[in-house]
Parts: structure tokens; C-alpha cells; sequence
């Protein structure tokens, strides 16, 4: 019973959605509060894939793999073995469409665990390109920013189809991850941005741009560690995206709820229309608070990690 592990941890958006995906730059970072397990097996027979995923409870997760099957099949065909003779098992605990990487993190946990198995190097040009293979299928038509910060795992600034240049920062500040517990519509979200945009080229653009200058600002707020900045600077950009039209009522609720109660910024992540939000705090004994009163006011999960200090937890 030959085992092969593959790791990968999920990613936040801090801040730059959308606009990514119009050519401005975005900040994500890894989020190692959650992450994917796929653990493969020797077993004789038709190739069995069992997939749990967390979604408040541990659930199996039979449908929306297509991304994934059809690189597990292409994978397996360019080394050309077969599928079968093999078990793959994935566990992830990074609530499936949320905003949070899930997606790019099971394909990088399965493509680390298929090359493992079958003994192939990987290349980390490799991995980019079959995980963006799986999102496209996913998603439609991604920045591949999922991808770029699941697989650099460390802090990155991304321009889309130009460079994912990391930006390893350490800021002594905490970051809540907030769940609606509503689905994210990112492929919604993404297409109705497009739609803005070509019938309003005007006001479109300008969001777009407001968006990349808020983005450049905040890197420049984090190299000069300035969270008061940097918190005001998201809490523009919630502002902003939900002009945009990606928010809605839930995620501009958990926005309030964390404004009034002392939060440095909060802001939507990822693709909106549900799935997360986050907030920014000073300290930790402020992010527990504010991930009580989230919680306490209708978010249905939330995660804590410090933003690099003392290692993330
Ligand atoms: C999704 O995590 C981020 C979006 O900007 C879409 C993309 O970049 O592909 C909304």
C-alpha cells in the first residue's frame, strides 16, 4: 500500500480582486489556517477518487471535479500509465467556493501527489500550468492568481499574465477570515464586471482603476507598516467592489459588524456575491473579539491568522 502525500494550503485575497482580472495588480496571500490533503494508494482495480470537503461539517463531494478529473486523467496520460491500479483520497478543509483557493489547492495537492507517486520531478512552471488548466475549466476565464499564491506560499503581487513577485512581508497585525456560509459566485461575479465595462466603458474603467491605485497603496502602506493605513485602504476597496456590483447583503453586513466593533478595515475576498470577507486587527486579543461578534452576528465560520509574526498559526 504505497502512499503518496500532497499538500497544499489555501489563499486570501487581501486585496485587488476583479481588477486582476482587467490587468491591475492584486496582494493574496497564503492562508495556512486551512488547507488540502490528497493522499494516493495502490489498490488493484478502476481508479477510485473520494473527495471530503469541509463545508461547516466534513461532506463528500461527488460533483464539480471536472477541472480536476480531466487533469488527472492528462497527467496520468503524459506519463503514460494508466488509470487504474491506484486510490486517490483528498481531505480539504478549505470551505469550497468561498473565495478561498479552494479549487487551485486541491489541484496543487493532487498534481504534487500524482508526480510523487509516479516518481516524475515536478517544476513549479509544471504545477502553474496544470493547476491553471483545472481552473480554467473551473472558472472560466481566471487571473490564475489562485494558482500563483497557492503554489508560491508566500505573499505575492500578481499582475496578470506579467509576474507573481513575491512580497514576503511580516506586519504585526491579525487578519479574520469571515464565511457567509453563502456560496461564492465568481463566475458570475467576474462576467457581470465584463458586462459593466463594456456598457458603461466609463464608469467601469474608473472602478478598475480605483481599485489598482487602492492595491498600489496598500503595498506601499504594508513596506512601510502602516495597518492604520492599510485598513482604511480595504475598507475603500469593500466600497469600491460593491459599486462594482460583486458584493451583497451578507458581506456588507459582516463588513458593518466588523467596522463597529473596532476593526482596523474589512473588506469582500475573493470572488464575492457570497463567500468571505476579512477584517484587519491589531491585535490578537482584537481579532478573537472580532471573530466572536462575526460570528455572534451571522458569519458561519471564521479563521485568525497573524500576519506573519510569530509564525502563522
Ligand atoms: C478570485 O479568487 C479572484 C477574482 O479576481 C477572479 C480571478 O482573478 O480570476 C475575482
Amino acid at each position: 500500500d504505497e502512499i503518496s502525500i500532497g499538500i497544499a494550503i489555501g489563499k486570501v485575497i487581501l486585496i485587488g480582486e476583479h481588477a486582476v482580472v482587467h490587468g491591475q495588480p492584486a496582494l493574496a496571500m497564503p492562508f495556512p489556517a486551512t488547507k488540502v490533503k490528497t493522499a494516493i494508494y495502490r489498490k488493484e482495480g478502476s481508479l477510485t477518487l473520494d473527495c471530503f470537503f469541509y463545508n461547516g461539517f466534513f461532506s463528500e463531494v461527488p460533483d464539480r471535479l471536472l477541472g480536476l478529473t480531466t487533469i488527472i486523467r492528462d497527467i496520468v496520460n503524459s506519463f503514460d500509465e494508466k488509470l487504474e491500479d491506484f486510490r486517490i483520497r483528498i481531505e480539504s478543509t478549505i470551505p469550497p467556493e468561498r473565495g478561498m483557493g479552494s479549487s487551485a489547492a486541491v489541484a496543487v495537492a493532487t498534481i504534487r501527489a500524482l508526480y510523487d507517486f509516479f516518481r516524475q520531478p515536478l517544476t513549479k512552471e509544471d504545477l502553474f500550468k496544470w493547476a491553471n488548466i483545472s481552473e480554467k475549466i473551473v472558472h472560466g476565464n481566471p487571473s490564475g492568481i489562485d494558482a500563483a499564491t497557492v503554489i508560491g506560499e508566500e505573499p505575492i503581487y500578481y499582475i496578470k499574465g506579467k509576474s507573481f513577485i513575491p512580497f514576503p512581508f511580516k506586519l504585526d497585525a491579525y487578519l479574520i477570515v469571515a464565511d457567509t456560509g453563502e456560496l461564492g459566485k465568481t463566475q458570475a461575479a467576474v462576467n457581470d464586471v465584463r458586462k459593466l465595462i463594456d456598457l458603461n466603458p466609463q464608469k467601469g474603467r474608473s472602478l478598475i482603476e480605483q481599485l489598482g491605485f487602492l492595491t498600489r497603496n496598500a503595498k506601499d502602506a504594508i513596506e512601510s507598516k502602516d495597518i492604520v493605513k492599510l485598513g482604511q485602504i480595504m475598507s475603500k476597496a469593500h466600497l469600491i467592489l460593491d459599486k462594482l456590483g460583486v458584493s451583497n447583503d451578507k458581506l456588507n453586513h459582516l463588513v458593518s459588524v466588523a467596522m463597529r466593533n473596532e476593526a482596523l478595515g474589512a473588506k469582500l475576498t475573493g470572488g464575492g456575491r457570497g463567500g468571505c470577507m476579512i477584517a484587519l486587527a491589531a491585535t490578537k486579543d482584537e481579532a478573537i473579539k472580532l471573530s466572536n461578534k462575526l460570528i455572534l452576528n451571522g458569519a458561519e465560520n471564521t479563521w485568525i491568522s497573524n500576519m506573519g509574526v510569530d509564525g502563522n498559526e
